[in-house]
């Protein structure tokens, strides 16, 4: 029976939840769900819930089941993994996959429990669960298995994460709530304090993936946004050029960089002097902020360099997990 057995890697994320076999990825979908409130039944999951953010009557609410990465609604989680479980497997229930699952760095061994819980509840016969940055690592390509130094940071929606990594194994590492997200809040609020204007956050992440930057640019862009006017309440233009997100962005980027920094003041020598040759891989969605690579190599001093696959690396090295669950399982031990 176990021949039949599939076998996912899952990566479960606060904005995106990605699902590969083999070298083949087969599901991209955002976490978010729309429920009908009172009964919490789930009506509409992924891109068509993502549609409906913002656009629906009181008795419909769209969630995203995930906060900073972990699960804050697990009857929604374990819903939707298990119909994006089956969108790959089809309804049978006699084939049930084998499945490895990417959690982040740090998490507490609850809210693992959760995950690999909602998981086996989605369908999956068992769940083995990897450390995000190990997992994207193997996503990239990085020579995990030898005893050298390999720097990684993930910089996602909910988190962002730095670890190095040797004999495929964390030798140190560091998790932050501070990624996608909370620079879309860090926009909100500039714009407030500046125009006196309320944005919501899908306005504020397209001002950051259109016009946004790391660093000052000379190729100023501007974009218009219509927000809300904090005294009168009635609708209001405003338009914002790239060096004013700059400007708004420049807390939330030293706090990734300062995670990144303790990171590595964690590390011995042996390994920094490999990871200053090879430089430091930037992944995760938030890796695409224009900039942001050369802004870490001038505020840490090493060569930071974006991925060919920031976006896809942690689920495709979910699945390549499969291959080293005894090297993966010997690190989970204690
Ligand atoms: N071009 C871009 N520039 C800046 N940010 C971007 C760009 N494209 C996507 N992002 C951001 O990337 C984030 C999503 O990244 P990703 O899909 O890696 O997160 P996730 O895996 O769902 O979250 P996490 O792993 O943190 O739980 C969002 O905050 C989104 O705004
Ligand atoms: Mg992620």
């Amino acid at each position: 029976m176990a021949a039949f057995s599939r076998e996912l890697g899952i990566d479960l994320g606060t904005f995106n939840t990605q699902i590969a076999e083999g070298n083949q990825i087969l599901i991209q979908e955002p976490t978010i769900v729309a429920i009908v409130k009172d009964e919490m039944k789930l009506v509409e999951y992924g891109t068509t819930a993502l549609g409906m953010l913002g656009r629906v009557p009181d008795s419909i609410e769209v969630v995203r089941p995930l906060r900073n990465s972990v699960i804050a609604e697990y009857e929604l989680t374990e819903k939707l993994l298990g119909i994006l479980i089956r969108r790959v497997t089809g309804p049978t229930i006699f084939f049930r996959p084998r499945i490895i699952i990417s959690v982040p760095y740090g998490i507490t061994s609850v809210e693992r429990r959760a995950v690999q819980e909602a998981g086996l509840g989605a369908g999956s016969r068992d769940v083995n669960w990897i450390p995000q940055p190990l997992a994207a690592a193997i996503g990239v390509d990085l020579p995990i298995n030898t005893p050298t130094g390999n720097m990684i940071i993930s910089a996602g929606g909910g988190t962002s994460q730095a670890a190095v990594i040797s004999m495929s194994g964390i030798v140190s590492a560091e998790t932050t709530h501070t990624a996608g997200l909370k620079l879309d809040d860090a926009i909100c609020a500039y714009v407030r304090r500046k125009y006196g204007l309320i944005i919501a956050q899908p306005t504020a992440e397209a001002l950051k993936i259109r016009i946004g930057a790391a660093l000052p640019s000379d190729e100023e862009k501007t974009m218009e946004i219509q927000g809300q006017d904090q005294v009168s309440g009635l609708p209001k233009p405003a338009s914002l050029t790239t060096n004013e997100i700059v400007e708004a962005l420049q807390d939330p980027l030293s706090d990734i960089a300062n995670t990144t920094k303790r990171v590595l003041e964690k590390t011995p020598p042996e390994l920094i002097s490999d990871i200053i040759d090879r430089g430091v891989a930037l992944c995760g969605g938030t890796a695409l902020l224009k900039g942001l690579d050369k802004y870490l190599t001038l505020t840490l001093g090493i060569p930071v360099y974006v991925v060919d696959n920031p976006v896809t690396c942690t689920v495709e090295g979910t699945a390549k997990a499969f291959d080293l669950l005894d090297v993966i399982l010997r690190g989970q031990q204690g």
